[in-house]
C-alpha cells in the first residue's frame, strides 16, 4: 500500500512529482479549490478553464505543466463539482475527488494532495480517498504494463492538522480500512484458476495470521457432508475442488456485542447444469465477493481492536457441471434439516448461503448480516453502484446509514409477503426458484429469511457494485471493488462502545 503522510508545509515547495488541487463549479465558471497556489497560476486555469475544457465537474481529472513558482513539475486538477449549500464539499465528494486524482497518476511515483479539508472528517475523506484510489491489479502483467500501472507509492497530504492526534487517528484507521478493501479486490480479481476454496480458506488463514484475538476453522467436503451442510455438500458436488466453510471469529477480551457476518464464495459461478451463457461468464469470477468481504472486513476489525466481537462465514463452493454435478429436480437438506428442491442449479448462492446462515445462527450471535454477489435482478433494480438490503427493519436502517457514513450506497428493499409463497415445491420444504422471474432479488431475500429464524437479520445483495466491468471513476478501479467492506466497517463501529 502506498505509504501517506500529512504535512503543513506550502504545498507548492514539496519535491514530488505532481501536486493535486481541486476545482469546482461556480456560477461563473470554474475556481480553483486551493490555498497558496500562486495567484496568476490560479487566475490562468480559472480564467482559460473554456479553452482547456476545463468545468470542474466531478470525476473531471487533468493534468497540466504546472509552471514556475510550483515545485512539482505536475498540477494535476481534479474536480470536486459544484458546492453543497453551506459552501462546504460533501466527505464523499472529497474521497472521490482525490481518489480519481490518485488513480490517474498510476505509474507517478511521489504525489501530494492540497484538498481542502476545513475539519478533520474533511481531511480523513481525502486521506482514504487517496489510499483507496492507489490500487491496480498487475499480477499477471509482464513487461513494463505492471510498472506504468503501478500505484502511486507515496503521498503526502497537506493539511492544518498535521499535528492533530484526531487526524493521524484517522489516517491510521483510513490505512486498515484501505488494506481491507485492496485485500477483498484482490480476491476478486484473481481468476478462478487460481482461487477455489481450498486456496481461498488457505488465503483466509494467511489474512488472519498474526492478527491477534483471530481464530480460523475450516470445514472440508468431508466433515461438511457428515455435518449435514447440503447446501455448500450440493453446489461443490460438480466441481474437481470441493467445498469449504470456513469460520473467521474476531473475539476481543469485552464484547459490546456479537455481530455474524455470512458471505457468499462461488470462486466461480457456471451455473452448473443449468449452466450460463459463454457471453459474459469470465466476470463469475467474481461471485466471491461476498465472502472476501467478510473476511477482510473481520481483519479490519481486529486490526482495529473494536470491542463488538465479529465473525465472518465463508461459504465456499465452485459451481461446476462436472459427471457428479446435481441436477435439477435433486433435493438437498441444508443444515438445520430444511429440504430444497434444486430446480435451477444457477440459484447456486442461496443455497450455500442458507448452510451458512443456520451456522451463524447456531453459534448465537446477536445479529446476522449475510452478504452476496445474489442476483442479476439486483442489477436490474438497482444498476451497478448500489446494492440492495433487505431484512429487519432495524438492521436494514443501521446498514444503509453504515452506507451513507462509509460512502458507498445501501438502499432499503422490501421481501413482501407473496414471495414465500411463490418458493412453494412440490416435493421439498422450498424450491430454491420462483416460478417467474419478477422481483428476483426479493425472492432470493425472502428464501434467505427462512433460515434467518428469530435472529436479527439483514441480506446485502452485492450482485451490482461488487464488480466494475466498465471504465474505472473515483477511487473505484475497474475488477472487483471492496464494495461492502466499508459499509460493513461502519456498522461494526456503530456497534462497538
Ligand atoms: N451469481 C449469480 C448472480 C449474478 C449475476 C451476480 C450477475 C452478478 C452478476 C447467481 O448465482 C445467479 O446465477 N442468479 C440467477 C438466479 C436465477 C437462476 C433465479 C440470476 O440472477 O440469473
Ligand atoms: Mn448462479
Ligand atoms: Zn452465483
Amino acid at each position: 500500500m502506498a505509504e501517506l503522510t500529512l504535512t503543513g508545509k506550502n504545498p507548492t515547495a514539496l519535491k514530488v512529482d505532481a501536486l493535486v488541487v481541486g476545482t469546482c463549479k461556480t456560477s461563473d465558471g470554474l475556481a480553483v479549490v486551493a490555498d497558496q497556489l500562486p495567484a496568476g497560476l490560479v487566475h490562468q486555469i480559472e480564467s482559460l478553464a473554456p479553452q482547456l475544457g476545463l468545468s470542474g465537474s466531478r470525476d473531471e481529472v487533468r493534468k497540466l505543466p504546472a509552471g514556475d513558482g510550483v515545485k512539482a513539475p505536475v498540477l494535476v486538477l481534479t474536480g470536486l463539482g459544484e458546492r453543497e449549500a453551506d459552501g462546504t464539499f460533501a466527505a464523499e465528494t472529497l474521497r472521490r475527488a482525490t481518489g480519481a486524482a490518485v488513480r490517474e497518476l498510476a505509474g507517478t511515483t511521489a504525489v501530494a494532495v492540497a484538498l481542502p479539508t476545513s475539519t478533520e472528517d474533511d481531511l480523513a475523506a481525502v486521506v482514504e480517498g487517496a489510499l483507496l484510489g492507489a490500487y491496480s491489479y498487475t499480477e499477471h502483467r509482464t513487461g513494463d504494463v505492471a510498472t506504468k500501472q503501478a500505484p502511486v507509492s507515496s503521498i503526502e497530504v497537506v493539511t492544518g492538522f498535521a499535528r492533530s492526534q484526531r487526524a493521524n487517528a484517522a489516517v491510521e484507521r483510513a490505512r486498515v480500512v484501505a488494506e481491507a478493501v485492496h485485500g477483498t479486490r484482490d480476491l476478486v480479481n484473481t481468476p478462478a484458476n487460481l482461487l477455489y476454496p481450498a486456496s481461498f480458506a488457505e488465503a483466509a488463514k494467511a489474512t488472519a495470521k498474526n492478527l491477534k484475538n483471530v481464530k480460523v476453522t475450516v470445514l472440508d467436503e468431508k466433515q461438511l457432508a457428515a455435518g449435514g451442510y447440503g447446501g455448500l455438500a450440493g453446489v461443490g458436488q460438480g466441481s474437481a475442488r470441493p467445498p469449504r466453510l470456513v469460520k473467521v471469529a474476531y473475539t476481543p477480551s469485552k464484547p459490546s456485542g456479537h455481530v455474524a457476518l455470512v458471505g457468499k464464495g462461488i470462486t466461480f459461478d457456471t451455473g452448473g447444469i443449468s449452466i450460463k451463457p459463454a457471453a459474459g461468464m469470465q466476470a463469475m469470477t467474481m461471485d466471491m465477493a461476498g465472502a472476501a468481504a467478510v473476511l477482510h472486513t473481520v481483519a479490519a476489525a481486529a486490526r482495529l481492536g473494536l470491542d463488538v466481537a465479529v465473525t465472518a462465514y465463508l461459504c465456499l463452493a465452485e459451481n461446476m457441471p462436472g459427471s457428479n454435478a446435481q441436477r435439477p429436480g435433486d433435493v438437498v437438506t441444508i443444515r438445520g434439516g430444511t429440504t430444497v428442491e434444486v430446480i435451477n442449479t444457477d440459484a447456486e448462492g442461496r443455497l450455500v448461503m442458507a448452510d451458512g446462515i443456520v451456522a451463524a445462527i447456531e453459534d448465537g450471535h446477536d445479529t446476522v448480516i449475510d452478504i452476496a454477489t445474489l442476483t442479476g435482478a439486483a442489477m436490474v433494480a438497482l444498476g451497478t453502484r448500489v446494492s440492495g438490503i433487505f431484512g429487519d427493519r432495524d438492521v436494514r436502517d443501521a446498514l444503509v446509514e453504515a452506507g451513507t457514513v462509509a460512502g458507498e450506497t445501501v438502499w432499503p428493499m422490501p421481501i413482501p409477503e407473496e414471495m414465500r409463497p411463490s418458493l412453494k415445491s412440490g416435493v421439498a420444504d422450498l424450491a430454491n426458484i420462483a416460478p417467474d422471474r419478477w422481483g428476483g432479488a426479493l425472492v432470493a431475500a425472502a428464501f434467505l429469511k427462512e433460515f434467518a429464524g428469530d435472529t436479527p437479520w439483514g441480506h446485502l445483495d452485492i450482485a451490482g457494485p461488487a464488480y466494475n466491468e466498465k471504465a474505472p471513476y473515483g477511487y473505484t478501479p475497474a475488477g472487483g471493488t471492496g464494495h461492502g467492506v466499508r459499509t460493513l466497517l461502519a456498522y461494526l463501529e456503530s456497534r462497538a462502545g
